[in-house]
């Protein structure tokens, strides 16, 4: 697992939208098409802003990019404003150029749940598998909805919200718990760790305890995204107030062995703005 830390998240965000577009740009030169995991929630917000732009002004496009999302409330249709279908189409999709048909999401609304998860992991695997999982982490360290205690090799399938994920998602209730539904459908730990490759993006200090957890204790189903400590090819790309709780020698461990990435990607890009 790479960690690669940045100053704060407006950078980290930008590094991993500048990451993501060159991946789908090199992929566009042998003309297949691109299949991306995409999260919701706060985290990713700023990666799709700066790929909004990076699309607006010429730099990349996303006609080729086949997408899935990682999870879905139950019982939201597509156009409740607290869904994950509205929040992708207000947030990214209606800004982009990808082919409306090539968009894959979950049904909150589907009345044989089971169905619907093994329908999704079929369309997954007709697509080629995920290139590339984007994703975000929950403060106790759940990747996806995939709450603590859940199998690390877990499928698509309907999962109960723990209080804390509730608590914390409230605020895009207006702040009232009781409109946070019970259950989501969402991919599994196994269907993350299938893709080639995985980017999680994880800031503030609310994240720095599940962090630590994932990065420096051992494989563990109460953090499920210390799943990627089995991953060959994954990224955790974070800002400084993330690390707060790891051991000041694993930091510079990682600032060391990614300083290359990070002076690169600097030059390229003309340093943080
Ligand atoms: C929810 C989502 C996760 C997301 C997490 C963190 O639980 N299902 O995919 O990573 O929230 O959200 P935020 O990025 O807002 O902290």
């Amino acid at each position: 697992m790479r960690l690669i830390i940045h100053e704060n998240h407006e950078a980290a965000s930008r590094w991993a939208a500048h990451y993501i577009a060159g991946r789908i740009t090199a992929r566009q030169k042998n003309d297949k098409p691109f299949v991306l995991g995409l999260p919701t929630g706060s985290s990713p917000l700023e990666i799709y802003r700066e790929l909004i732009n990076m699309h607006k002004e010429g730099k990349i496009s996303f006609a080729n990019v086949h997408t899935f999302n990682m999870d879905e409330y139950v019982g939201l249709s597509a156009d409740h404003p607290q869904s994950y279908h509205h929040f992708m189409m207000e947030n990214f999709f209606n800004h982009i150029d990808i082919d409306r048909r090539h968009i894959h999401i979950l049904d909150g609304m589907a009345k044989d749940t089971e169905k619907e998860c093994r329908l999704y992991e079929e369309a997954i695997t007709a697509e080629g598998g995920i290139e590339l999982f984007l994703g975000g982490m929950g403060s106790d360290g759940h990747i996806a909805f995939n709450e603590p205690g859940s199998s690390l090799r877990s499928r698509t399938r309907i999962k109960n919200l723990t209080e804390e994920t509730k608590i914390a998602n409230a605020r895009f209730f207006g702040g009232d718990i009781s409109k946070v539904p019970s259950t989501a459908l969402t991919v599994g730990v196994g269907t993350v760790m299938d893709a080639r490759e995985v980017l999680i993006i994880v800031s503030g200090r609310s994240k720095a305890r599940a962090l630590q957890a994932v990065v420096e204790e051992g494989l563990n189903h109460m953090w499920t995204l210390s799943c990627l400590q089995m991953h060959p090819k994954a990224i955790i790309v974070c800002d400084e107030d993330a690390t707060e709780e790891l051991r000041v020698r694993t930091v510079r461990y990682f600032k060391d062995i990614e300083k290359e990435t990070i002076g690169v990607y600097h030059r390229e890009t003309g340093g943080e703005r």
